[in-house]
């Protein structure tokens, strides 16, 4: 979790990181908590697995997955493509506020695989793409997901979090 949140500080610096925490992802679900889960979930992945990955790429790949920056459920008509389309407007916002590595771009373009068509071409990219789906599901059935998370964040790292929330 460390990793983690010392990425998601870092990315916070004069980007629209932040805004993500004011964004619904599912249920009552921010984006921004999403984001942390499978960054978390991702590292839970590669280690179980015992898969070598970048550990840079694969957090802030995975933190930067669904920087959108907008709120799907607004009603607005081209949401309705969200799940096509937001890949490729998260990688575009990521590579105006951010310099990017190939794997960062990979795992962002395609966490959507199957429904956007083309797989990931990297291990970090398989990753978050399984670690988004299962976190979804779970967003999407459970109440206050990620509690463990969210009281660690707020217990351990409050001041960073705050930090980051403030920015
Ligand atoms: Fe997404
Ligand atoms: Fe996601």
């Amino acid at each position: 979790m460390n990793s983690v949140l010392y990425c998601l500080h870092n990315l916070s610096q004069k980007s629209h990181l932040r805004r993500m925490e004011k964004f619904t992802q599912h249920g009552d679900t921010s984006c921004l908590l999403h984001t942390i889960a499978v960054a978390y979930y991702s590292i839970k992945i590669a280690e179980f697995f015992g898969i070598k990955y970048k550990k840079r790429d694969l957090i802030r790949g995975a933190l930067l997955h669904d920087y959108f920056l907008y709120d799907w459920h607004d009603g607005e008509k081209e949401r309705r493509i969200h799940g096509f389309t937001h890949p490729m407007t998260a990688l575009r916002n990521a590579d105006r506020d951010f310099d990017l590595t190939d794997t960062e771009r990979d795992i962002i373009k395609k966490h959507m695989f199957p429904l956007t068509v083309i797989p990931p071409t990297c291990r970090e990219g398989w990753i978050v793409c399984l670690a988004d789906k299962y976190c979804s599901l779970y967003e999407t059935f459970k109440k206050e997901a990620y509690r463990k998370i969210n009281t660690k964040i707020m217990g351990d790292y409050a001041e960073l979090y705050k930090e980051i929330q403030m920015i």
